[in-house]
């Protein structure tokens, strides 16, 4: 593959790592066993997402929604999350990964929390590639509390209701400081958003592919990356560059 030049790699990729269920049972094995060779992928895809110039790599690990899943498999995330945290924390540092996590992470395991906070404790001075979970994660719900504090802050005098911009929202959203995806990956054929990075996807591109997350290899995604270089993107305007009539 010839190399993308840097101005075609999107500066923040978001995924939603889809059907590793699906994968399993097709193996004739338990859903779990489709999450363990999933965080197996997670490691390949930082790596390569970071080597291939990516800034922001945002990865849907873990919904509002899929507390409703057993228990059994619950809680098998975020063991594997916890294992993957603590085996990861030296390489990520040294690569200069730096970590941090969207979404109500207080709803998670006290180890999940405690691991999160020492991995983005340790690597909080990293200038690589950010590393953005989101856990017990929903784009509608981080609305909803951005317009509470919003609210309280009008109330308390803080800021005027006319004072309130997309700008202010952004800031007040748990990805505040982060700049907006500009591509969203889905795998295993589903095509919908699922409650994610709502607000934030306004002018995403996205990518979908039928392979199952458990078989997404680095290739598959410089694929999904060669593909968005190609992509036109006017935000809603036209191009100048030819006749308008
Ligand atoms: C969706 O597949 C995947 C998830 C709900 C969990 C994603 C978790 C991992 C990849 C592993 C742990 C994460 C990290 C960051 C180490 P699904 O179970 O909904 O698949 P299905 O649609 O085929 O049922």
């Amino acid at each position: 593959m010839s190399r993308l030049s840097q101005a075609k790699v999107p500066e923040h990729v978001a995924i939603i790592m889809d059907g590793n269920g699906r994968w399993a049972q097709g193996q004739g094995q338990a859903r779990v066993y489709g999450h363990q060779s999933g965080a197996q992928r997670v490691r390949d895809v930082v790596e390569a997402a970071g080597n291939a110039g990516v800034k922001v790599l945002t990865l849907y690990a873990f919904s509002e929604e899929n507390w409703r899943r057993p228990a059994e498999e619950v809680n098998a995330l975020f063991s594997l999350l916890v294992s993957y945290l603590k085996q990861e924390i030296d390489q990520l540092h040294e690569n200069k990964v730096r970590l941090r996590s969207i979404g109500f992470t207080d709803k998670l395991p006290p180890d999940c929390q405690e691991w999160l906070k020492l991995v983005e404790a340790r690597t909080q001075n990293n200038d690589g590639l950010q590393l953005v979970l989101a856990l017990s994660y929903s784009g509608r719900s981080d609305l909803v509390r951005a317009m509470q504090r919003m609210a309280a802050a009008v109330k308390e005098g803080l800021i005027a209701p006319e004072d309130i911009q997309e700008e202010t929202v952004s800031n007040y959203l748990s990805t505040q400081g982060l700049p907006d995806p500009d591509l969203l990956i889905r795998t295993s054929g589903e095509q919908r958003l699922s409650n994610f990075l709502l607000w934030e996807m306004a002018y995403t591109e996205f990518y979908f592919t039928r392979v199952h997350w458990p078989e997404f290899s680095p290739e598959h995604l410089k694929e999904a990356l060669r593909e968005y270089a190609d992509r036109d993107r006017r935000f809603g305007a036209v191009r100048m560059d030819k006749p308008v009539c």
